[in-house]
């Protein structure tokens, strides 16, 4: 296994990943990390993150011990920087920021084994390392930096970022590292993550059963499945259909995964709708909901008996974000999750995805041979439809929205660019406007559109749509959908807005 530390670099997650495409397992851990924790780990390498600080912060310090542990390093970027001047460099603050692509020029080591001696490279950086430590080498440089990567036997640093996309021959950079400087082995892979997981579920579990609060999302449903393979009908899956889905969204998840799990499908939209009757608060409707499905997950599951375990979806973005980073993060919005289920129902906890990186979950429910349009779905939030309706929720409402959304949704699927939008959908507003149809006056409801491109959700742009496209489905929309007479685009990121408008 390779350890990434990781020091605050929005590429930490990445790093990861690229180790894992070489087929070896990295686990990201905080540069705060006790050493001894480390030690029985198994660590082939350590690779230490960039971060957005300068070696002068003094928080930021790397502790010695991970010198000790013996394997080979790679400092990327302030991961080089430090390294470099606890080895004795000396490391300058340049007042000018290379930012950006930079030619360097590359010596033959193992790092850059069978690549050329010039190739285009990703800087972001302001401090420099000015002098190298004793015995080290330079491997790399550019016209800005003349220390752009060194060497200190199996110890290397980059100045650059191998691991973003920019960077060419980025990947083999650390396929080297990982193979021919660290000598793993490339054990790691998904078929072997699924019969390992499936072999731990069966001995954790043995003859009692599992449950699983499945929303039709990719995370839950994939999590289900594997559970599926290991305990078969001993799992036993809920699907709670709050009124606030989309057009036909229960029958499709029956149709996709129905015949898959053991799934039970519980119809509760009127209690949902009845607590959430006169609520415009975003965050009570936010909380009514969370609180309204937990009451009816744990009603269903107390008709159950022999419930021993809680499956849930939790990805490893998931558990970094909640501990394992650096900083604390501000609640922007209640969440709706299933956290405080297990302790209220005394159940223990089955994470199967906790290791896994969304793409990664995605490619297990190939190979579960969960079907590709289930696979390709766009996030959909817990609350749905009523943080897309900004005011009261009403039956009527839901029913002008679902509308709205499902003429989006035909007319978006036919873009080309459709693959590559994290989200795309429909929001009532509870605006009046006056129109015209047919010579005649109408006061009726506006629609937003909003879509959006993002890596992982926590920023986001908006996509720039054919004006024909929208167009279109303005058209379509203030024609067809009854209640509706305007159509307007949403054309902020995020931040400062958030990707839902509740
Ligand atoms: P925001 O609106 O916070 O959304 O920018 C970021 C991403 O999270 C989704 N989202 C949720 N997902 N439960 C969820 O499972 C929720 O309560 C929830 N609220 C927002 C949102 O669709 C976007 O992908």
């Amino acid at each position: 296994m390779i350890a990434v530390i990781d020091f605050g670099s929005q590429y930490t997650q990445l790093i990861a990943r690229r180790v894992r495409e070489c087929r070896v397992y990295s686990e990201i851990y905080s540069h705060l990390i006790d050493i001894d924790e480390l030690e029985n780990k198994d660590i082939e390498g350590l690779i230490f993150s960039g971060g957005p600080g300068s070696v002068y912060q003094k928080r930021y310090y790397l502790s010695r011990d991970f010198f000790e542990l013996g394997v080979p390093i790679l400092g990327i970027c302030y991961g080089m920087q430090l390294t470099a001047q606890m080895l004795g460099g000396v490391v300058k603050h340049s007042k000018t920021r290379e930012y950006g692509h930079a030619v360097i020029t590359a010596k033959s080591v193992p790092l850059f084994a069978r690549l050329p001696n010039r190739f285009n490279v990703w800087m972001s950086h302001g401090d420099s390392v000015e002098s190298l430590p004793s015995d080290a080498q330079v491997i790399a440089q550019t016209k800005a930096t003349p220390i752009a990567g060194f060497r200190l036997g199996n110890i290397y640093g980059l100045q650059f970022h191998p691991e973003v996309h920019h960077t060419q021959y980025g990947k083999k950079i650390i396929n080297n590292f990982v193979t021919s400087v660290c000598k793993a082995k490339k054990a790691w892979s998904m078929d072997k993550f699924i019969d390992e997981q499936v072999d731990n579920i069966k001995r954790a579990v043995g003859r009692d059963k599992v449950l699983c609060a499945v929303s039709g999302g990719i995370d839950s449903t994939v999590a289900a499945a594997l559970t599926t393979r290991a305990v078969g009908k001993n799992f036993i899956g809920i699907f709670v259909d709050n009124g606030l889905l989309r057009h036909r969204e229960k029958e499709e998840v029956m149709q996709t995964i129905g015949s898959r799990i053991n799934l039970k499908v519980v119809n509760a939209k009127k209690s949902f709708l009845r607590k959430l009757a006169d609520v415009k608060n975003p965050e009570r409707k936010r909380k009514i909901i969370g609180r309204e499905f937990i009451r009816i997950f744990e009603s269903e599951a107390r008709k159950i008996k022999n419930i021993k375990f809680l499956v849930q979806g939790t990805l490893y973005p998931d558990v970094i974000e909640s501990g394992k980073g650096i900083g604390p993060s501000a609640v922007i919005k209640s969440h709706h999750n299933v956290g405080g289920l297990p302790r209220k129902m005394r159940l223990k906890v089955i994470e199967p995805l906790r290791p896994l990186f969304k793409d990664e979950v995605r490619k297990l429910g190939r190979l579960l041979k969960l079907p590709a349009s289930f696979i390709g779905r766009k996030p959909f939030p817990g609350p749905g439809l009523a943080v897309r309706i900004v005011g009261p929720v009403t039956e009527k409402r839901l029913n002008i929205l679902r509308q709205a959304d499902k003429i989006l949704i035909a007319e978006a699927s036919k873009l080309k660019m459709y693959g590559d939008i994290w989200q795309i959908f429909a929001v009532l507003l509870p605006l009046g406007s006056v129109g015209v149809m047919g010579d005649k006056r109408t006061y009726d409801s506006v629609c937003a559109i909003r879509a959006v491109c993002s890596e992982d959700g926590m920023t986001a742009d908006w996509v720039r749509l054919p004006q024909e496209f929208l167009g279109r489905v303005a058209r379509r929309i203030a024609n067809e959908v009854k209640g509706i007479n305007r159509v307007v685009f949403d054309i902020t990121s995020k931040p400062p807005a958030t990707i839902e408008w509740e």
